[in-house]
């Protein structure tokens, strides 16, 4: 780091200091009982904030400073904080009682709730997380097609367990030629065979996936795809070829929906107009609450039914399809109703504009990329087209615009990469952030 960079750094850092010294006092305390303070990606230097509460699109910290919600917890928190409806749902089945080790009927509210929005779910289940719905996707997958290996894009995360760690971010020198990338594994202490039962593939490169989908077809139980990932701009003609390239080679698609719901009222899949045979489901579909949920063709789902002869497949868990969480589903989604997401569009219509406008008045390079109710910003003039030109983004300046947002009063997603709007949100909301997204490039260039 160059002696200017240094102070600029050093500038935007300590009015974040100034501003936030309950925090700091907090994260110290954190760290003598929990290894970096917190769980791992809440973790962003020079200390996090630490939150008191949340109300509509505002979140207020500790030291009482108000901002505005833009990273919405990973995206989850479609409606905001505090949503009326979303509380008195939970209060009711609080009152019913909070886990009572049988079928409450809250899932099949939900699940039935599910599978009207989406036109390829005929079945589903529940589980804790975005992570075990895709471990159980990929499990029945394999299990459906008798054969060993998955096929993954380069730079697509689609939760913690091995499979699925690999090559999600890979050190570009490490990761082989663009368009027939290597497998590398992304976390300390995975298999050492998961590497190998990973393909792993590019994105928006038709012809690429074709030919490796094509070559690896007799051992390959399923694509895994997320179709936004990053949010990256995954071309809508790729995404079509992806469900063409798995269907002629008879390859089960997985589509990865986690942050689905943000797109428009179908999912994902609506948007981009395929139907996977699985997807994998969570955030928003919990209300804010842990959830996962997995579901899709009936033939496949039918391997978890063993209500007649066992299929030798199982999935559970203590606190899958918990009651409350399922009530606080149900409530968020009956929400998300035609003229949410046409709310939504609009705002984000108007970030997209004023984005693209900034991004042509300033001197430091940037791209906005705006989906549904996500968008990211990338400090590249690469186009961007796969993992490799995400990776091209300069992470030191959108970590120092990411500190000055803070200090403006705007939470977003460190390093910028996955940020949300939420329904609470208005106009003078996407006005403030431009305004302070523009003062936050000169302070960090400063
Ligand atoms: C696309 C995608 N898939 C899967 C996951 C994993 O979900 P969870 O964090 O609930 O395990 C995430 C989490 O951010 C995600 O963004």
């Amino acid at each position: 780091m160059d002696q200017d960079t240094d102070q600029t750094e050093t500038a935007i850092e300590a009015t974040y200091r100034t501003e936030s010294p309950a925090s700091l006092e907090q994260f110290e305390r954190d760290c003598e009982s929990m290894p970096g303070g917190a769980k791992g990606a809440y973790y962003y230097g020079p200390y996090p904030l630490t939150m008191q509460r949340g109300e509509g699109c505002y979140l207020f910290d500790i030291d009482e400073r108000r901002r505005v919600d833009f990273a919405n917890h990973h995206t989850g928190q479609i409606l905001g904080h505090n949503n009326a409806a979303v509380n008195e749902a939970v209060q009711a089945q609080l009152e019913r009682g909070i886990a009572l080790g049988a079928p409450t009927g809250n899932e099949a509210g939900l699940a039935e709730e599910l599978c009207s929005r989406v036109v390829s779910l005929e079945r589903v289940r529940f589980c804790n997380s975005g992570t075990e719905a895709t471990l159980h996707a990929i499990r029945l997958a394999r299990g459906f097609s008798r054969r060993p290996k998955i096929a993954k894009f380069e730079g697509g995360y689609h939760g913690s367990h091995d499979p699925v760690e690999v090559s999600v971010a890979p050190p570009v020198e490490e990761a082989g030629p663009a368009d027939a990338p290597h497998s590398v594994a992304t976390a300390g202490g995975m298999s050492p065979s998961a590497t190998d039962e990973v393909i792993v593939l590019p994105y928006n490169n038709e012809e690429a996936v074709e030919r490796i989908v094509r070559s690896h077809r007799d051992e390959l139980a399923c694509v895994i795809l997320d179709p936004k990932t990053g949010i990256l701009p995954v071309r809508k003609e790729f995404v079509q070829a992806v469900r063409r390239i798995t269907e002629e080679n008879e390859v089960l698609l997985i589509l990865d929906e986690v942050v689905g719901f943000r797109v428009t009222r179908g999912g994902c899949q609506e948007h981009f107009g395929i139907s996977p045979d699985l997807s994998a489901f969570g955030k928003v579909v919990g209300g804010g609450f842990p959830v996962g949920a997995l579901g899709g063709r009936a033939d496949i789902m039918a391997l978890f039914d063993n209500s007649g002869d066992p299929t030798g497949f199982f999935q559970s868990g203590t606190f899958s399809a918990h009651a409350v969480v399922m009530a606080a589903g149900l409530a968020t989604l009956r929400q998300l109703t035609p003229e949410s997401f046409a709310h939504m569009d609009g705002l984000s219509e108007r970030l997209r504009a004023g984005l693209d406008e900034l991004s042509a008045s300033v001197d430091t390079p940037f791209q906005g990329v705006v989906l549904g109710s996500l968008f990211s910003v990338y400090f590249t003039e690469e186009p961007l087209v796969d993992y490799r030109s995400l990776a091209s983004s300069d992470g030191a300046m959108a970590h120092r615009v990411f500190l000055s947002l803070l200090n403006q009063g705007y939470y977003l997603s460190q390093g910028l990469s996955m940020n949300a709007l939420s329904l609470p949100m208005t106009d003078e909301h996407i006005d403030g952030l431009l305004l302070a997204f523009e003062r936050a490039l000169e302070e960090a260039r400063a």
